[in-house]
């Protein structure tokens, strides 16, 4: 036993590792919800985290028991599990796997098929799921509180409770969460292994309604668990977990203290020389296939067809970021979205005027900035757990952004009565979204603005990890 009070468990942790040829190892700090969730919380708390590249692995393996404490990552211990097992874990379950099924991704024609090598990726996933309860078991002081995040982690939860009944375990789901008809796609011990794995912890929490009702659902049909909707819980082989929603937002003061220096005043300064007075649609994204790049480009490209009066009068600025590149259907997508992205500048640039200014190498000051410039914001993902583009737009926005917002978000929930709502699959609908964007007055698209920026920053990162840890001691 060890004498954590508080631990997180995670797949990617709060810092990554780059190898030079000379051997030396340096280290960058990565940035996202979780990050500034626990830097402000300080005090006793362990964040267990996987290595992820080979330069993660030497950093892990040069210090004691992957303790990074060493490099001054602060509590970190970063878990050396083989890259054969890494790569099956995270690459052929979690992302090819959970990741689409929760999303609903797959060409069912054509995809999932399971077959013999799927069983052996399953039990990598297991082989990784293991060595964090290991770990978290190891680490732990008696009674301590230790929260699992997302779909690389479904089955630690279960695995810890029976390395250690003394814990208090919660699990949270950053993904939406796919409804039983669609669930029932993934092998059927499969299915109800990854159920009783979340169903390990005490309390298992979600950003949307929809996605702790679509767990519960599956909960009943899959497991014939007993379910109470109303009260949120599931009893199941003699335990009790709660589900809860903590639909996790943004500290409104630090992002916008981060956006006022001066590498993202310089960038801004550089788009608007770039882009002149003209107006700006933004999007934001990792190159994602969840996140609906080609359909939004496609109905930018609608909009200049049926509203000519647009031509040289807007710019559509897209960050598409590159992600999970080992998976060749994400290398496909990233050759989608620069081939419409093409053919847009193609078809309507004629010269004096840029339509369209596709950016594919990641640039977070440059996001900022672009988030202070917009007049329209698109997040239309297929499917979204939350989506915090969504809400980091209205609350950098300078003079109020209209936001186009999919329904499909985890997002909506908060956002929709100010949002201009889409159907993610309906290309026209989109490019007339973007049109009435477009003409909103600014006083409206102003008043709109503040009421999003007020859903967005509701529930901050430290007190949305606060509500889960106060959910285990049965306050909520
Ligand atoms: C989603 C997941 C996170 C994940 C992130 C980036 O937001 O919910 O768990 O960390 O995508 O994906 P990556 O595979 O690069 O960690």
């Amino acid at each position: 036993m060890g004498d954590s009070q508080v631990l997180v468990a995670s797949n990617r942790g709060p810092v990554s590792f780059a190898l030079a040829d000379d051997g030396t190892l340096s280290m960058r700090r990565g940035g996202g919800g979780l990050v500034s969730a626990l830097a402000g919380l300080g005090g006793d708390i362990l964040w267990v985290c996987a290595a992820l590249s080979d330069a993660d692995r030497a950093a892990a393996r040069r210090v004691e028991d992957g303790r990074l404490d060493a490099y001054g990552a602060g509590a970190v211990r970063m878990l050396d599990i083989p890259a054969g097992t890494f790569h099956r874990a995270y690459n052929a379950v979690a992302n090819s796997t959970l990741w689409f099924v929760h999303h609903m991704l797959y060409d069912s024609p054509n995809t999932p098929h399971f077959d013999a090598r799927s069983r052996r990726d399953w039990q990598s996933y297991e082989a990784y799921n293991a060595a964090f309860a290991d770990a978290l078991a190891r680490d732990a002081r008696p009674g301590a509180k230790v929260a699992i995040q997302d779909y690389h982690l479904t089955l630690a939860p279960g695995m810890l409770r029976e390395r250690r009944p003394d814990l208090k375990i919660v699990h949270f789901a950053h993904t939406p969460w796919a409804p039983p008809e669609y669930y029932r796609l993934l092998p059927d011990d499969i299915g109800r292994e990854v159920l009783e794995g979340i169903l390990g912890a005490d309390h298992a929490g979600f950003h949307a309604q929809r996605w702790a009702d679509a767990f519960i659902d599956c909960c009943a049909a899959v497991l014939q668990a007993k379910v109470d909707p109303v009260a949120r819980t599931v009893t199941h082989a003699g335990r009790v977990t709660r589900i809860g929603v903590h639909g996790l937002g943004i500290d409104g003061d630090s992002l916008r203290a981060r956006a006022a220096e001066p590498d993202v005043q310089a960038r801004k300064k550089a788009l608007r020389e770039q882009v002149g007075d003209r107006r700006l649609i933004v999007r934001i994204d990792r190159t994602e296939l969840s996140k609906n790049i080609v359909r939004g480009l496609a109905a930018y490209r609608e909009l200049l067809a049926k509203h000519p009066e647009w031509h040289g009068r807007v710019v559509h600025l897209a960050f598409a970021y590159p992600s999970r590149h080992d998976l060749p259907e994400y290398r496909e997508y990233t050759a989608a979205v620069q081939r419409i992205a093409a053919e847009i500048s193609d078809e309507f640039g004629d010269g004096t005027w840029e339509p369209l200014i596709l950016q594919v190498n990641d640039d977070y000051p440059r996001s900022l900035a672009a988030y202070g410039l917009a007049d329209v914001l698109l997040v239309n993902p297929i499917r979204d757990g939350m989506n915090l583009v969504a809400k980091e737009g209205p609350v950098l926005s300078e003079r109020g952004c209209a936001l186009v917002l999919s329904r499909e978000a985890g997002a909506a929930a908060e956002m929709d009565d100010d949002a201009l709502m889409i159907n993610p699959f309906d290309v026209s609908q989109t490019a007339e979204a973007l049109n009435q964007a477009l003409l909103m007055p600014p006083d409206e698209r102003a008043e709109r603005c503040a009421r999003l920026t007020a859903a967005a920053t509701t529930l901050p990162p430290q007190e949305w990890f606060g509500a889960q840890l106060a959910a285990l001691d049965g306050q909520l």
